[in-house]
């Protein structure tokens, strides 16, 4: 599905012209589209069938409305967060259908959820496990727990996301795993229901995946045949998308590889994707403040800067990089940076783009990881959120405001 493109020389989100949204709610701004999002669920939840809850990772574009478009889709969630969990809960998400993930619950995030009544805590240490046992007796019920594994295996992605090595803080090592279900399994208090692992984000190449779903088979089978029966296995989420030239795995692909790692194994399957159901369903808008020259080097200095869209300041992170106006400016190569007070702050480095001052640009790639991550260094106000539907748009979360940037402040 081509959901941005151009139409007449004009770069289009479904049937709405960005030049457009950009006039109307000025720029920097994110937009996403519903098209996009709707499409990307069914393909995932379509191709990976009905033993399969597909549970949407929050962390990578935390938006109430798009929370609620995938809880009305039917999607599970997977949180990281008491705020999250908050969140999900707003947006009309089942509780039941929440899985909580992360090294550093703490007590009140544990309770909440407990009361909450989520389908399950993805627990990363024993002291953790533990945790979670006293304060589940404590409120006289049961957790619904699984233990994340660490299947040691190299995602081949950047280190920063890579989530399965051992040297890794995520997960417990396999068979500490195995020792730890046995005794979690006399508790009382604690309600075994499945195993998860999440070897780490942006993967092009699902063979260390498989590698990993091998690993966390043999472990249930390992339990079953100890007599723990489990219900689920999660295999997380990392599905990589295309940014520039990448070729990412298809949900087909996706699919294939789990049916074949866990062919013949009557267990219910979830996964916790991010990055592949959200993340070309949303563009960054910005405009070209000016060009500068600086002998040896171009500048393209744009309102946009590293507090809005922080993956390629901190991770080297490609995003293309498009104007909405197709033949305005002749290419050039140039740095694209925005006004923050810091080397670090730039789009795109050495980057061939066709801009001159005033022109509006398209961020490519930024429905994932990019407002999630924004902040406001430098004093900038977070920039706003539209939803897109066919020819209608839609403010999902205004510009911030002066209040908005100092209200909480007591001088
Ligand atoms: N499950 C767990 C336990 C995770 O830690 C993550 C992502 C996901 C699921 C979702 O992964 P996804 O399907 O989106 O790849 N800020 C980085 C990405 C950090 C990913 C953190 N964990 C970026 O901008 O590339």
């Amino acid at each position: 599905m081509n959901t941005f493109h151009y139409h007449q020389g004009d770069l289009y989100c479904e049937d709405l012209s960005l030049a457009a949204i950009a006039q109307h709610y000025q720029t920097p701004c994110y937009v996403y589209s519903e098209a996009a999002l709707r499409e990307r669920y069914h393909s995932f939840s379509n191709a990976l069938g009905d033993n399969t809850q597909v549970c949407y990772a929050v962390k990578a574009n935390s938006n109430l409305a798009v929370l609620r478009l995938f809880a009305e889709m039917g999607a599970g969630f997977d949180i990281v967060s008491g705020g999250e969990l908050e969140r999900v809960l707003r947006a009309g998400g089942a509780a039941k259908k929440i899985i909580f993930s992360g090294v550093g619950k703490s007590a009140d995030e544990i309770r909440t959820a407990l009361s909450a009544g989520i389908a399950c805590l993805n627990v990363e240490s024993a002291a953790e496990l533990w945790r979670i046992a006293d304060i589940a007796a404590d409120m006289g019920l049961r957790a619904p727990i699984a233990l994340r594994v660490n299947p040691d295996v190299d995602p081949g992605t950047h280190a920063y996301i890579a989530t399965g090595l051992k040297e890794s803080k995520f997960g417990i090592p396999m068979d500490a795993a195995r020792a730890l279900y046995l005794e979690a399994a006399k508790h009382p208090a604690l309600e075994l229901k499945g195993i998860a692992c999440h070897i780490g984000s942006q993967l092009l190449n699902l063979a260390p995946l498989g590698e990993a779903v091998t690993r966390v088979r043999a472990l249930y089978e390992d339990l079953f045949a100890q007599g723990l029966t489990l219900e689920h296995l999660d295999l997380g989420g990392g599905v990589g998308i295309r940014y520039h030239e990448e070729t990412p795995p298809s949900p087909a692909d996706y699919a294939e590889v789990l049916n074949q790692t866990l062919q013949g194994l009557a267990v219910n399957r979830a996964v916790e994707l991010g990055r592949a159901l959200v993340g070309n369903a949303g563009v960054l808008l910005t405009r070209v403040e000016y060009l500068k020259d600086n002998g040896s080097k171009q500048f393209c200095v744009v309102d946009a800067a590293m507090n809005d869209l922080l993956r390629p300041a901190l991770y080297g992170a490609w995003h293309d990089i498009l104007p909405l106006r197709q033949d305005v400016a002749a290419e050039q190569v140039m740095d694209v940076v925005g006004p923050i007070c810091e080397s670090g702050d730039f789009i795109a480095k050495d980057r061939s783009v066709r801009a001159e001052a005033a022109q509006l640009l398209a961020i490519m790639g930024a429905g994932a990881y990019g407002f999630a991550m924004s902040s406001n260094y430098n004093s900038r106000p977070r920039p706003p959120e539209v939803l897109v539907h066919g020819h209608q748009h839609r403010l999902i979360r205004r510009r911030e405001n002066w209040d908005d940037l100092m209200g909480m402040e007591l001088p």
